[in-house]
């Protein structure tokens, strides 16, 4: 039996609102996975407290999850829910007739300057959806009524199907994004070699030279640049892609093969570096988790690992900069650090001799934190005090321009001399 296809017309504001989304140029359209997720995330809520007064309202489908699959040969991104779902009547009333205030409101505030991705905080999230995608698809199972499919281009209308040919959901809710042409969201993926590794990354400009690639690069491994935040979060799901294991190169768990040769070696500066970390640790202290000798940094002296369940530090900044609403995440996700440090790195050398000399050398403390600070950096975090790190920078500028610190205080103007007055007394190269 054919289900009939019913047309409906998206109420006016929204209407206007998808347009204006469509239609306006974004550069943050990333922010609708977050707002697919974080319906997925309520709808999983729902029926998790139906069900602790009717155990049976779980019958359907048991498990409670959101997966997110993308396709690359279809170019389609689709999410799956295990939650309460939608009825029929949901579907047409909370995807396109009924009018929210908040639709309004929204568009007042885009008029007025507000960004995008506040589109959360006006109950019209799911709209973001045709920042990105041509069409959607959504297809919705609730206990209380049949399995329905909401298709939109956009463009006025809606339809809503019965299901009968699709894949039972059981219950839950399944969104296909038809990922619009410039749209390259899907994750791009190389073979080649048994593990692939990637990075994530704010832009490919910030990871390119990212000391996590070093090793990796010098091996002739190749990496992937996932530079989108779509990337960070499919990437979050995924553990194998095509039968071969993702390994991110920030994490912790990168394991290259070494040769005999090479794990004989690291065995040794592992020994001969081990109190330099303790050291270390000791000055750092609740910043990091644990200091290692490191096997993926050559060039650079260290960098800041996160653990393999945790965020990476791409994740930390994109989770800071959406605010969340439910800021209690941050706690236990935000990322747990190790230091790796490279043994083969001349400062790390002579910060080892002068901390086996006397570990309370004041200078070696100085140096750990602005290595510590450096790498936050480098790693792709943040410093939550820059004011600090400046300070120890300029500390740094006055030691390398031979200023001494007691004179220069006498001095009123407490601005750097510019180099050329100060050219004479300078252990730096003069360049004339
Ligand atoms: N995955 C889903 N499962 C069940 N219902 C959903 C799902 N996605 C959307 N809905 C329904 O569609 C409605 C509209 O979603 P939308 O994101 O636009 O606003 P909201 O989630 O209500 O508000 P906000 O995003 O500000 O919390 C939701 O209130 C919910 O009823
Ligand atoms: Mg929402």
């Amino acid at each position: 039996m054919a289900s009939e296809t019913e047309t409906f017309a998206f109420q006016a504001e929204i209407n206007q609102l998808l347009s204006l989304i469509i239609n306006t140029f974004y550069s943050n359209k990333e922010i609708f996975l977050r707002e697919l997720i974080s319906n997925a995330s309520d709808a999983l809520d729902k029926i998790r407290f139906e069900s602790l007064t009717d155990k049976s309202k779980l019958d359907a489908q048991p498990e409670l999850f959101i997966r997110i699959i993308p396709d690359k040969a279809t170019n389609t991104l689709t999410l799956i829910d295990s939650g309460i779902g939608m009825t029929k009547s949901d579907l047409v009333n909370n995807l396109g007739t009924i009018a929210r205030s908040g639709t309004k409101d929204f568009m007042e505030a885009l008029a007025a300057g507000a960004d995008v991705s506040m589109i959360g905080q006006f109950g019209v999230g799911f709209y973001s959806a045709y920042l990105v995608a041509e069409r959607v698809i959504v297809t919705s199972k609730h206990n209380d009524d049949e399995q329905y499919v909401w298709e939109s281009q956009a463009g006025g209308s809606f339809t809503v199907t019965r299901d009968t040919t699709g894949e039972p959901l059981g219950r839950g809710t399944k969104i296909t994004l038809y990922l619009k042409d410039d749209q390259d969201y899907v994750t791009r993926m190389k073979e080649g070699q048994n593990d692939i590794y990637y990075i994530t990354g704010e832009s490919k400009k910030a990871v390119e030279n990212s000391p996590f690639l070093e090793k990796l690069k010098k091996k002739g491994y190749e990496v992937l640049y996932m530079v989108d935040a779509i990337d960070e979060y499919s990437i979050g799901q995924l553990k194998e892609f095509e039968g071969k294991k993702l390994v991110s190169a920030t994490k912790e768990g990168l394991k290259l093969d070494d040769s005999e040769e090479e794990k004989k070696r690291k065995e040794e500066l592992k020994e001969k570096f081990e109190g330099l970390c303790k050291v270390i640790k000791e000055v750092l202290g609740d910043r990091v988790e644990k200091v290692i000798v490191s096997d993926r940094v050559v060039d650079s002296p260290c960098c800041l690992v996160t653990g393999e369940y945790g965020w990476t530090a791409n994740m930390e900044r994109i989770m800071k900069a959406q605010a969340l609403r439910d800021t209690s995440m941050g706690g236990y996700m935000s990322s747990k650090k190790t230091m790796e440090i490279n043994p083969e790195n001349a400062i790390m050398e002579e910060l080892r001799k002068r901390a086996d000399a006397d570990k309370n050398d004041k200078s070696v403390k100085d140096l750990v934190m602005l290595l510590f600070e450096t790498s936050l950096l480098t790693s792709g975090f943040s410093l939550d005090d820059p004011n600090t790190f400046g300070t120890r920078i300029h500390r740094m500028l006055k030691l390398g321009l031979s200023i001494d610190e007691d004179e220069e205080a006498a001095e009123a103007d407490t601005d750097m001399p510019p180099l050329e007055e100060d050219a004479g007394e300078s252990k730096m190269e003069e360049v004339d």
